[in-house]
């Protein structure tokens, strides 16, 4: 039933924007998503992170570089930069490096082992 004063046909058309402008709203944020540019640098001595970085790379339309390669102004062109290493003695071989310059460059960060 129709508040006083307000007619159904108005609630009807109200609903209508209301929902265009939810529709508009996530339309534009995938949009956004799909659009988001990563980088993949990898660190890798016997070639094991190399495979997995071009798998990645490859599936998610990434680019995919090497950790002596990577630069702060170059990883600044991307929206979300992941680093791949090898493990060593429990730690991230090139982690440090590459931690202060994705920092630097101000792109979201992400890290696999
Ligand atoms: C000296 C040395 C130390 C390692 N230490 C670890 C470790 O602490 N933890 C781990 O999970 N793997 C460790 N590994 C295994 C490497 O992380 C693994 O072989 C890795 O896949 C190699 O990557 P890459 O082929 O890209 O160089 C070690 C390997 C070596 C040679």
């Amino acid at each position: 039933m129709a508040a006083p004063g307000v007619s159904v046909d108005e609630i009807l058309e109200w609903q209508e924007i209301a929902y265009d402008a939810f529709l508009k709203q996530a339309l534009k944020e995938e949009w956004n998503r799909m659009n988001q540019k990563t980088l993949i640098v990898y660190k890798s001595t016997t070639g094991f992170t190399r495979k997995y970085a071009k798998l990645a790379g490859k599936e998610t339309g990434s680019k995919v570089i090497e950790y002596q390669k990577a630069t702060a102004k170059l990883v600044s062109g991307y929206d979300t930069a992941v680093f791949g290493s090898r493990a060593h003695a429990g730690r991230m071989n090139g982690y440090h490096r590459i931690k202060k310059m994705f920092q630097k460059s101000g792109a979201k960060q992400m890290v696999f082992p």
